[in-house]
Order: structure tokens, then C-alpha cells, then sequence
């Protein structure tokens, strides 16, 4: 939860506004005196139930306890928190002055990386040393527009280069050690280059910040590649090579093709398959597939089959369905409909490599043999199958044993109970043994796994839709146009509006847009990050989803929020009769209409759009 969350959950709206505003109760509801406008009789309202305002006379605002301090105050966003939060006796914590240097830090390290790049990439495409490296890349078949895309550099076969360059930029000595750059001499007389007579790759994160750096010799020498070492910005296990200029392609082909090196990255988009990424030799890991998860469902792994049978590699796999494949929740469809508890549909294929080859040699040798080897890559399950039997006498009861043994605890963890069901009776087929025999066993896991599993999601009633919709502009801030227009009537929190307003002002195309991205206070920053963290476990969605689901979602608040009105209008209504306030009763009387009026043109909305996505469906 974020502060704003948790001072909004502490205070009740009408202690806070009764400080201000003399109110009165009015049925369920309180009035009083609009504090924003003269008025005699009294039309301001405050609803305990939304926690929200709303002025009905001549200044028709309302809003929530937040914006109300603020108009009234005239204070901003972080000023009223900070005064709510004391009310509240919430402690509210600003980033540490440790935090503000390490946020700090990591912008001068990309900066730096970027610059020594950028130094790299020059050296190789003009200077006459480098003039071995670039016969040694197009000796390997890499074009020019593949080196530039990569921005692919080389580094001189030099102790000061880089560093003399750096220096005289003004970058401090300091500051090269902590990205890698440099090496600290033992004697403690001075640095030295780390990289040194090599091919540099720049490795970037997914919104295209150089954060390290690869280096492949030229010759036969060992180590073949050096990479930058763990850094503030540099976490070897967690990045994806490629991936800034995979992310569309992925979205695109609704598949992520995961390789093990640079050279098979480039080549693969050299050759236009531009949804490859590598995880640069090491086993696959949840930081990486948390990258992917976002942008796509479907996962293919591209494996040395030497590598493939064996244990880390299993282990990977398995982490790759923990990452993916978790956690029920209300999942918006593209058809736009809420899903009520669906599992989230992960895909992981294993494409097998031929023999002793690896997918920058397949590429060059055959496109067409890639694209099929990705088509063709099996299912997760079937390759355990298939892996976990290898070399297994299914005729021996020990063998069988050892098969079951193996694979039951696998297929407990499909939680679609068809799928378990047709991957229990295809065990029981390939070892000839009774399906409730291994039934049986496999409750044992099943039982074991359901221990382990998280409580279920909070019913949907409860999934916060306005902070959901937030989470998707965040996701893709392209979409932010598209709901502008209703925007004050969708984002009702301050927190959530303010936020909103902030990311249209960044005009950011890429997303996920993270708090440091964003102009804001420290308190809404935080805010955002708490958006994004609350729907992390969420399935991915790609933009044409998530532009689906934003539309319905927005409908359906706008649905929601008018129904409410409506309700709370009825309630005011009640009681004006009661006191026989005539005033009041027309006043709430022409409101109620104009409800009745915008919920007739949301449904006519609504049939309009069901129309058309079926006739969308029915072409598709
Ligand atoms: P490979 O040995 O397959 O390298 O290691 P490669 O990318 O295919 O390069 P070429 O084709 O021989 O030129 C796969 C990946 O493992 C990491 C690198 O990320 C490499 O791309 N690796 C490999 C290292 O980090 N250090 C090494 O010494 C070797
Ligand atoms: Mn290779």
C-alpha cells in the first residue's frame, strides 16, 4: 500500500472536512455551506460511503479528501499529505538522502556507459586499428546497419584508452571503476582498461540505457568473452541482451525466442527474426522472464541440446514456470470482458538445436530452417516428457517408477485440471500402469503444491478498477489520448489523476513509465510504484489487449460511477423530502435526470462496441 493509500484509509472525509465546513447529516450523507463559493442554502455534500465531495450549487466540483485540503489550503499534492498524514499520524517517508544518491548514482553510471559506447562505436567504424575487428565481423556475416543497430564498437588493444577519454570528458576516476570500465592496479598506482584489443557489445536495458558491456577477443584466446562486473546499473543475471530492440517484435509475434549469445542475437535480427534476446550464457532466471512479462505470453527457448538434458537447465525451466505461471486473478480478455479467477496462460516452448550448432550458425546457413525450428519447438511439457524418459527402459518396473517419480510432480502443477487430466492419462499410456494408480500418487504432490501456493486473489468485486486502468497507461502511455477526454470523470482519487496529468505531460511512448520516470512528488512517485506493484502478478498483455481492456474497463467505471451518483442522489433526495426542502428536491431532481441521460448513452455506447468486436472477432 502506498502513504497516499494508507492516509486515505486512516482518516474518515467527514472528520477532516468538518474542521472546515460546519456539516449537518442529511440521511446517509452530511451538507453543509460550500466552502468554495457563497451560497445561503446549503449544496455541498460530503458521502461517507465513497469518501468523496461534491458541491451541487453554482461550483459543481467535488473530489476526494486530498483535493478538498488542497483547494482549500491551497496546497499541493505533497503539501496536503504531508498535513493529512499527520492528522492520520502516518509516517510519511520521503527517499532517504542515501536513496537520492543511489538514484543519482545509477543515472551518471548509464550516462557514463552510454558515453564509452558511443567511444567504442567510433573507434570501430572509423579508426584503422579497429580495421581486423570489422574484417572479423564481416568475415562472420554481419552487415554495417547490424553493427550500428548494435551499436557494436571496439576497444583498443591499450591499458589507458578508454580511461584517458573518459577523464578528459570530466568523468572521474571513481566513477569509471564503479561502472567497470577500469581496473584498479594492485600496487594502487592508478586504473586500467578492462577492455582491451576486443569487440564490444553495449548491453542495454529495456528502455535503451547502455548499463554494461561485453567484450569477445578476436582470435582463439581465453576468456573468449569479458563482461562488465556486477555495478549499481550491471546485473549480469537480470538483464536481456537485445531486448530495447526486441520489445516490439515480441509484442508483435506474441513470442520471445530466448538465445544464449550476442552473436545469436544479431544475427537473428540481421536475419529479421527481431524477437530474439540472450541471457548471455547464464541460466534463465525470474529477474529475466520478470523483463519478458509484460510484453508476451509465448517463451521459446533456444537449447544446445548438450545442454538441454541436464539438471540447471531443468531447474531454469522450472523457474520459468514459477514466474509465469502463478497466481489466479480477474484477467480483462481481449475481448474485453472480465474473466473471473483465470490462470495465467504462459506458454514455454524448447526448441532444439541441431546438433553442435548454434542459432547464429543456423541462421546463416538457412533462415527458413530457424523459422521452422521455432515453429516447431515442443511444448514444456512434452519436452518433459520426453527429457525425463531419455534413457529409461519403460518395460522395468523401476524405470516406470522412475518416470513417475520424475514427471507426477510436474503435471501437479498444472492447474487446469483438463490439462492435468490429459497429461495424467498420457503418463499412464506411455508406462502401461493403471491412470489411478498414478492418480493417487500424484495427490501426494498435489497436495504438497496446493501447501505452497499463494491465497486466492481477492475477489473481483474488489480489484481496484481506477488504479487498474492506471497500471495499463503506465504499461503503454500511448494510450494516454485515448481516454483523455474522460479522464475527470474516470481518475476520481487525486493521487490517481495527478498522476495521470503527469504522464500525458511526460508524452512518454514506451512504458512500463516507472515513478522516477515522471515530474511528480516523492509521495505520488511512490504512488506509482505501488500501482505497478499491486498488478505486477498480472498476466502479460500486449497493446491491442491492453488498449481492449482499457476501453472496457473505462466503460464500465463510468457504468459504476454514475450508478453510484445516482444512488447517492436517491439518498439526497430522500432526505430533502423529509424536510420538506422543495429546493433541494428539484435541484437533486434535475441531477438524477442528467444521470439517467449519460447512463442511456453509456449503454448505446457499450451495444455499439459489443457490435463491433464481435464483427472484429468474426474477422479475426
Ligand atoms: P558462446 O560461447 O556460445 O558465444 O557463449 P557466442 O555468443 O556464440 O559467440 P561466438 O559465436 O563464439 O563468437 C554464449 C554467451 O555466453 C556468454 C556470452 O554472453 C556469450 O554470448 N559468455 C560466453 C561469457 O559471458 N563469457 C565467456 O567466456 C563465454
Ligand atoms: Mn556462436
Amino acid at each position: 500500500m502506498s502513504a497516499v493509500d494508507e492516509v486515505k484509509q486512516r482518516l474518515d472525509i467527514v472528520q477532516v472536512i468538518s474542521a472546515y465546513v460546519p456539516l449537518k447529516k442529511a440521511g446517509r450523507n452530511y451538507k453543509g455551506l460550500c466552502p468554495f463559493h457563497s451560497e445561503r442554502t446549503p449544496s455541498f455534500i460530503v458521502f461517507p460511503d465513497s469518501q468523496r465531495w461534491h458541491c451541487f450549487g453554482a461550483c459543481g466540483t467535488g473530489g476526494d479528501v486530498v483535493s478538498f485540503v488542497m483547494k482549500r489550503e491551497n496546497l499541493s499534492f505533497g503539501e496536503a499529505l504531508k498535513l493529512l498524514a499527520a492528522r492520520a499520524g502516518v509516517q510519511l517517508q520521503p527517499p532517504t538522502p542515501q536513496q537520492e544518491a543511489e538514484a543519482d548514482e545509477r543515472r551518471r553510471l548509464w550516462d557514463l556507459n552510454r558515453q564509452a559506447a558511443e567511444y567504442f562505436h567510433r573507434l570501430l567504424v572509423e579508426s584503422s586499428e579497429a580495421a581486423t575487428a570489422r574484417a572479423y565481423l564481416e568475415k562472420r556475416g554481419l552487415r554495417p546497419e547490424t553493427l550500428r543497430a548494435f551499436q557494436v564498437g571496439y576497444a583498443r588493444d591499450d591499458w589507458q584508452a578508454l580511461g584517458s577519454h573518459l577523464k578528459a570528458m570530466g568523468w572521474r576516476e571513481e566513477e569509471l571503476l564503479r561502472a567497470g570500465l577500469v581496473i584498479e592496479r594492485e600496487d594502487g598506482s592508478g586504473t586500467y582498461d578492462r577492455f582491451r584489443g576486443r569487440i564490444i557489445f553495449p548491453i542495454r536495458d529495456a528502455r535503451g540505457r547502455v548499463c554494461g558491456f561485453g567484450g569477445r577477443v578476436l582470435g582463439q584466446s581465453e576468456p573468449k568473452y569479458l563482461n562488465t562486473p556486477q555495478t549499481p546499473v550491471f546485473d549480469k543475471g537480470s538483464v536481456l541482451f537485445g531486448i530495447d530492440l526486441a520489445r516490439e517484435a515480441i509484442r508483435r509475434a506474441e513470442t520471445a525466442v530466448l538465445v544464449e549469445g550476442y552473436m545469436d542475437v544479431l544475427m537473428a535480427h540481421q536475419a529479421g527474426f527481431r524477437n530474439v534476446v540472450a541471457t548471455m550464457g547464464t541460466a534463465l532466471s525470474r529477474e529475466q522472464l520478470a523483463v519478458l512479462k509484460p510484453l508476451v505470453r509465448r517463451v521459446v527457448l533456444a537449447l544446445d541440446p548438450d545442454v538441454a538434458g541436464d539438471r540447471a537447465t531443468l531447474r531454469g525451466l522450472e523457474v520459468a514456470r514459477e514466474s509465469l505461471e502463478t497466481r489466479v486473478v480477474p484477467v480483462p480478455t481481449a475481448r474485453g470482458l472480465i474473466r473471473y479467477e483465470t490462470e495465467l496462460d504462459a506458454e514455454l516452448r524448447i526448441l532444439s538445436l541441431p546438433e553442435g550448432r548454434d542459432p547464429d550458425e543456423v541462421i546463416r546457413e538457412d533462415p527458413a530452417r530457424w523459422e521452422q525450428l521455432v515453429a516447431d519447438a515442443m511444448p514444456v511439457m512434452d519436452y518433459y516428457f520426453r527429457a525425463l524418459t531419455a534413457g529409461l527402459d519403460l518395460s522395468k518396473a523401476k524405470d516406470k517408477a522412475a518416470a513417475a517419480e520424475a514427471l507426477l510432480p510436474l503435471i501437479a502443477e498444472v492447474t487446469n485440471s483438463i490439462e492435468r487430466a490429459h497429461h495424467l492419462q498420457r503418463l499412464a499410456a506411455m508406462l502401461r500402469t493403471d491412470e489411478r494408480v498414478l492418480a493417487q500418487q500424484m495427490e501426494r504432490h498435489g497436495r504438497e503444491r496446493r501447501g505452497r501456493t499463494a491465497p486466492p486473489a481477492a475477489p473481483v468485486a474488489e480489484l481496484d478498477l481506477e488504479g487498474y486502468l492506471l497500471y495499463l497507461l503506465l504499461l503503454y502511455p500511448g494510450l494516454v489520448e485515448s481516454v483523455a477526454d474522460q479522464a475527470h470523470e474516470l481518475f476520481l482519487r487525486t493521487e490517481n489523476a495527478a498522476v495521470f496529468a503527469a504522464l500525458r505531460e511526460s508524452n512518454a511512448v514506451e512504458g512500463p513509465v516507472r515513478g522516477e520516470d515522471l515530474s511528480l512528488d516523492d509521495a505520488l512517485r511512490g504512488h506509482v510504484e505501488s500501482v505497478l506493484s499491486v498488478h505486477a502478478q498480472r498476466p502479460a498483455l500486449s497493446r491491442e489487449e491492453a488498449e481492449e481492456a482499457l476501453q472496457t474497463v473505462a466503460l464500465r467505471l463510468q457504468r459504476e460511477r454514475l450508478k453510484e451518483r445516482d444512488r447517492d442522489l436517491q439518498a439526497m433526495i430522500q432526505a430533502a423530502m423529509e424536510e420538506g426542502d422543495s429546493e433541494a428536491l428539484q435541484r437533486y431532481g434535475a441531477a438524477v435526470d442528467d444521470v439517467a441521460v449519460r447512463l442511456r448513452e453509456l449503454a448505446a455506447m457499450e451495444k455499439a462496441r459489443a457490435l463491433s468486436s464481435r464483427r472484429a472477432l468474426r474477422e479475426w
